[in-house]
């Protein structure tokens, strides 16, 4: 098992697991996964919905995706190292654009929401579980004030990111279907509003 998934069993147990369960399951036909990690969505891919699925990451773990992707079946997948701020892809390549646990980390979130929109089909939709910054105080400043150090120890993930709210503004259609951990983790789906295309 990767070192990663030693770390995240904890959250997983948590109700990450039951996030994935609930949502992952929901993309369909060509589907791209940004900052796919060690592949720990791969599991919840419903195969019957999925026609191909692209994992990228900043940071390939190749190995530990190449190890997982074995037991993935013949569904036409690939790997591919790329950072979401500048995807290699056609527009409108995608019908579903996965990510989790990945815009607390991105270096610019509007230029990466940017090449999601475009890379997605105008009918489209994202499917999403990211960590944000609670909204009770003082928990809320506490995140703040922790966040520099945790970025430094955390290769860059912010603790304190407003992820729902920087999507809305960026012109998707969103719906949270569930948060865990208070309101830390949320998780849902979201579409390209229709003015925003
Ligand atoms: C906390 S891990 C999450 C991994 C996996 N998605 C999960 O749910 O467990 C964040 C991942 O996002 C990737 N990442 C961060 N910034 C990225 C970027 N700009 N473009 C592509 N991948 C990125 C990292 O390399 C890392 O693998």
């Amino acid at each position: 098992m990767a070192i990663y998934d030693l770390f995240m069993e904890p959250l997983e147990r948590n109700g990450l697991r039951r996030l994935r369960k609930k949502l992952v399951p929901k993309a369909r036909g060509k589907v791209l996964e940004i900052g796919a990690g060690t592949g720990l969505n791969l599991d919840y891919y419903d195969k019957e919905k999925v026609s191909s699925l692209v994992m990228v990451d900043r940071d390939l773990k190749s190995r530990v995706l190449k190890k997982k992707l074995v037991d993935f079946g013949n569904l036409n997948t690939a790997f591919k190292e790329e950072n979401v701020m500048k995807l290699s892809f056609p527009s409108g390549s995608f019908d579903t654009v996965v990510f989790t646990l990945v815009f607390c980390t991105v270096a610019d979130v509007e230029q990466g929401l940017k090449e999601i929109k475009r890379v997605l089909k105008n009918e489209g939709s994202i499917i999403f579980i990211e960590h944000v910054r609670p909204k009770a105080e003082p928990l809320g400043k506490t995140f703040d004030t922790l966040t520099p150090l945790w970025k430094k120890l955390a290769s860059g993930c912010h603790l304190n990111r407003e992820t729902e709210e920087t999507l809305k503004n960026m012109g998707f259609d969103l719906k949270v279907e569930d948060k865990i951990m208070k309101d830390i983790f949320l998780g849902g789906t979201g579409t390209i509003k229709k003015t925003a295309r």
